[in-house]
């Protein structure tokens, strides 16, 4: 935790719930994070000797459910934690909430596409293939949405090691979606090329959002914190 003054920590029987909300929220990230990198392999039917295609599907999926878990935990934990007040109905529907309503926001709608990816892949022999594609595609957005989240409401963004994995997981995801994009370019050269520009200037618009916003004094504050729910989470940067 980082801070100007001296910054009081109420030890309560709240505090390691709100401990495990960290550490399960950058646990799920990262198992979000293999979920879209073992999809991301899938898509482009990558295959080895030692690595045939059935063991990047049965990961995909194995990820995308423990992602679930952890991301199922970690709303449990938030709400559990009675200090700051985020009631259930907050994570499934974005921005109405007190505590960082924007950023919290963002997770609530990263959750709803999870679930949504989830179930329609469950069911996806029911549902037919064009509708269930549809639906997958916003995996898309479920990751970055996820990832700004976990940046902007994170009380341990600033920390080097929890900077260094965050972008550890958007080289790898980013790398691998340009690889994707770069395979379709014979059949489709004017999408690739967009969705190219789209992924530089999201890399570069989020690392500058990053330096003014999360690492910068005051976020806390910036970020919808109030002062009280500050001292007693220990959210303060
Ligand atoms: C796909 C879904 C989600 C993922 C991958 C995710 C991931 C993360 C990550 C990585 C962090 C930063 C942890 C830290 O820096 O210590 C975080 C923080 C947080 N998340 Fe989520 N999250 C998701 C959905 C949600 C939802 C739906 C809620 C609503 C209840 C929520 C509540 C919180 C809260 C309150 C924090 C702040 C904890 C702190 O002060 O550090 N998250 N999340």
């Amino acid at each position: 935790m980082t801070g100007s003054g001296p910054v009081a920590i109420v030890v309560t029987s709240s505090t390691p719930l709100w401990y495990t909300t960290r550490a399960t929220g950058l646990v799920a990230m990262v198992l979000l994070t293999g979920a879209m990198v073992a999809g991301l392999l899938s898509s482009v039917r990558f295959e080895h000797r030692n690595w045939p295609r059935f063991v990047t599907l049965g990961l995909h999926r194995n990820l995308s459910l423990l992602a679930l878990a952890f991301t199922v935990l970690h709303v449990l934990t938030t709400v559990l934690d009675n200090f700051v007040s985020i009631p259930l109905q907050d994570a499934f529907i974005p921005f109405i909430g007190t505590y960082r309503p924007f950023w919290l926001g963002l997770g609530a709608i990263a959750f709803d596409l999870m679930l949504a990816l989830i179930v329609t892949s469950l069911v996806r022999a029911r549902m037919g293939l064009r509708s269930w594609r549809l639906v997958h595609w916003t995996a898309y957005a479920c990751w970055p949405v996820a990832i700004v989240h976990g940046l902007g409401t994170g009380t341990d963004t600033p920390v080097r090691w929890v900077l260094a994995l965050t972008a550890a997981c958007v080289l790898v995801v980013v790398v691998l979606t340009l690889w994707r994009l770069a395979l379709s370019w014979p059949q489709r050269p004017g999408l690739v090329t967009a969705g190219f520009v789209l992924v530089v200037l999201a890399v570069v618009a989020g690392g500058a959002w990053l330096r003014a916003g999360p690492l910068a004094p005051n976020w806390s504050t910036r970020s919808g914190t109030h002062s009280s729910q500050s001292t007693s989470t220990g959210a303060s940067k």
